[in-house]
């Protein structure tokens, strides 16, 4: 079985307890943070998102109240399983579309976004993924438009992070430490500006990327 196939078997089993995992982890921290990564996405009534590695899709209701009627939310996962549960959070009326696609291909036209979102997923992918799926949230971004990116912060207490690195190596994400700590040069590659925030709890941090074709 390649690493791809074994992730997505992982993520769907992990889908059935993932938000129960989430909230003992975070306390409710992980809530606020979604809040605030919405909150920062520059997004207008009528326009188009998409979240990449959408999970449970907890930033998708989000999103739809902030495009509104005329708007349109895609939530886009490799897991069967992540998707069954994000499609309960939404209305079957809603203007929230899934894709179950590999990230290593986004399958629209470009131009098409006018926001593209990703939370705490981007570390998971493999190396050569992770530049083919940036330069490809350029293309099918529209220009000037932007891609925002919530990643955990390093923790100052050398227990916590040293949890934090094995979970990492035991998902055969070995590169995820390196990319933690080398974010803005890599997105530099594809855009400009690129900016960051911390959240509110401080846990994780933002990218905001500005596409600069
Ligand atoms: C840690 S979860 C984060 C989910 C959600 N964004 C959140 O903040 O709760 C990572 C998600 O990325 C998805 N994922 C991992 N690799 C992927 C790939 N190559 N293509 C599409 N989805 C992927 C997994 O299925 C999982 O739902």
């Amino acid at each position: 079985m390649c690493a791809g196939s074994y992730r997505r078997k992982y993520y769907d089993r992990f889908s059935r307890i993932y938000d129960k995992f989430v909230a003992l982890h975070s306390r409710d921290t992980r809530e606020n943070t979604r809040e605030f990564l919405v909150a920062k996405t520059p997004l207008e009534r009528g326009d188009k998102v998409l979240d990449i590695c959408t999970g449970t899709g907890s930033l998708l209701p989000r999103l739809e109240k902030k495009v509104g009627i005329r708007g349109l939310v895609v939530g886009l996962d490799f897991s069967r399983g992540m998707l069954e549960v994000a499609r309960h959070k939404v209305s079957p009326h809603s203007n929230v579309c899934f894709v179950e696609a590999d990230a290593v291909f986004l399958p629209f036209k470009e131009n098409v976004f006018d926001a593209v979102t990703c939370s705490h997923a981007f570390y998971e992918l493999k190396s050569g993924t992770q530049d083919r799926l940036l330069q490809d949230i350029v293309r099918v971004l529209k220009p000037g438009k932007t891609f925002v990116m919530m990643e955990h912060e390093l923790p100052d207490n050398n227990f916590i992070r040293f949890l934090l690195y094995v979970r990492f190596f035991s998902m055969g994400a070995g590169r995820a430490v390196q990319i933690l700590r080398h974010e803005r040069e890599m997105l530099e590659k594809y855009f400009s500006p690129v900016e960051k925030l911390s959240t509110p709890s401080g846990r994780s941090k933002i990218w905001i990327c500005t596409n600069k074709k």
